[in-house]
């Protein structure tokens, strides 16, 4: 099928990518010139894994252009997936969203062809409405007549997670679509008729796990497409911040919570993932969505105490680490602490609402030294704060050396495969608190560490 993707973010470049990979050929557009350059040259400017690889392998039926003339046009499914940052009262800023849908409007054919608008950014409950009265507008303004059943809109949340995005458009737990109109339905059913029913060759690089069957897919009407994202993404944040609250008790009253964990997450209706206890989560999807869920549901004066209640946990979570230190060290100011890792998970180079630049800014704002280091995230940490590029180590020997505590953040590899023993001899204080709760305690306590954790 003929594809147009709007936008090449970590979404938009990860559909189009896919689709083509999948055989359908694929024009994606962002108005960012050096973008376009960089990806017909076959690169990914983000941080993914296997991206570069499915780029090479799809790029026979890949376009990329600035201009939406080449793509929009007789495409069969268009994506809108440009970005929906928020604004400071929590409500996403729609503006390149109407944008992009006015420019689509405007270049839709018209010419006896059905082209499925779909709507891949997270937006608030009811924006595809919102969408197809300005493809409506713009598409009357340049065609000169009323438009007659030549689009339609679909919502088509995205689930992927930054670091896994690809294996999990290819290996979806489902699919979610929305639309008002069956016709609809049907080409999105049609579009992802090999993910569904994973009929596609696998990449040698990411072969099909021995579990994954069919695909279930809910279609449905387009506001409860929109809703099932928020409400994901906010029972996952939800998760996290009840262990990390269970988590705190468990100090309390001397309780391992990572066997806290196991012990409730072999519970089938329970399950162990999105279980592991720290210092919280961050990104741009879990605190955004909560957000914007609580000021929709605002606006039809309804209240949403168990998300707000996420939320707050989730900023206490990052107190908790100087808090921590705080209690172990006495005195904040003059110490030397070193933070290890930057992104806000493992696996991208995405540094938006880090547990780990927050942390870090307590600190500093608490009168300690604090120096970072990131395996990948480092050039654009040095971009996004320069304020705080004096701070970044150039080794991991830099992050430990003097230190009088050094705080594992990310859950990098690197990290978790280090030699430890070899630190304690030139830290200050040999402290060190496992942000993720995913170090062998009684290892490193052999080893002369004092092994702090956030639940103490
Ligand atoms: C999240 C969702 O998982 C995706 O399904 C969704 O598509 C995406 O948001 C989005 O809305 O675009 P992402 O933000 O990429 O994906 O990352 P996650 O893997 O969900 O991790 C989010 C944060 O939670 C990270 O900071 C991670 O370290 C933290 N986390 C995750 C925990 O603290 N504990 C856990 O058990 C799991």
């Amino acid at each position: 099928m003929k594809v147009c993707v709007v936008g090449t973010g970590y979404v938009g470049l990860t559909t189009g990518v896919s689709l083509a990979f999948l055989g359908h050929d694929v024009t994606c557009v962002d108005l960012d010139e050096n973008k376009v350059q960089t990806l017909r040259a076959g690169r990914s400017p983000i941080y993914e894994p296997h991206m570069e690889s499915l780029l090479g392998e799809a790029a026979e039926r890949l376009t990329f252009t600035t201009d939406y003339s080449e793509g929009v046009p007789g495409a069969e499914v268009v994506f809108i997936a440009v970005q929906t940052p928020s604004l400071p009262d929590g409500n996403p800023d729609l503006r390149y969203l109407s944008s992009a849908a006015e420019t689509v409007g405007q270049h839709i054919s018209g010419e006896g062809e059905f082209t499925v608008v779909v709507n891949k950014s997270t937006v608030p409950i009811g924006s595809s409405n919102w969408v197809d009265s300005i493809l409506r507008e713009a598409f009357e303004r340049s065609h000169g007549r009323r438009a007659d059943g030549e689009f339609t809109v679909a919502s088509n949340p995205e689930f992927l997670r930054e670091g896994v995005a690809i294996f999990d458009s290819l290996y979806p737990d489902r699919i979610v679509v929305g639309s008002d109109n069956p016709r609809g339905l049907d080409v999105l059913h049609r579009l992802y008729r090999a993910v569904l029913n994973q009929t596609f060759t696998p990449p040698t690089f990411l072969p099909r796990p021995g579990e994954v069957g069919a695909v279930p897919m809910v279609s449905t009407d387009l506001a409860s497409a929109e809703l099932i994202k928020y409400a994901a993404n906010a029972f996952l944040a939800t998760k996290i911040s009840f262990i990390n609250e269970v988590g705190r008790l468990a100090g309390k009253v001397g309780a391992d919570i990572t066997q806290v964990a196991r012990g409730i997450g072999l519970d089938a209706r329970i399950g162990p993932r999105f279980l592991e206890p720290g210092v919280g989560w961050g990104g741009s999807c879990f605190g955004k969505d909560t957000a914007a869920l609580i000021t929709t549901a605002e606006e039809y004066h309804h209240d949403m105490p168990i998300v707000r209640a996420a939320r707050e946990v989730n900023a206490q979570q990052r107190s908790v680490v100087v808090d921590q230190l705080l209690s172990e060290l006495r005195i904040l100011k003059g110490r030397k602490i070193g933070l290890l890792g930057l992104a806000f998970k493992p696996d991208t180079d995405d540094l938006r609402d880090s547990p780990s630049v927050d942390i870090a800014r307590k600190l500093i704002s608490r009168g300690a030294r604090v120096t970072l280091h990131d395996p990948v995230a480092s050039d654009r940490f040095r971009a996004q704060h320069p304020d705080l590029a004096g701070q970044l180590a150039d080794s991991i020997d830099e992050v430990f050396d003097d230190a009088d505590a050094v705080v594992l953040v990310t859950k990098w590899d690197q990290y978790l495969d280090l030699d430890w023993g070899k630190f304690t001899g030139i830290m200050r204080k040999p402290v060190l608190l496992d942000g993720r709760h995913c170090l062998d305690a009684a290892r490193l306590e052999r080893l002369g560490y004092r092994y702090l954790t956030t639940a103490g």
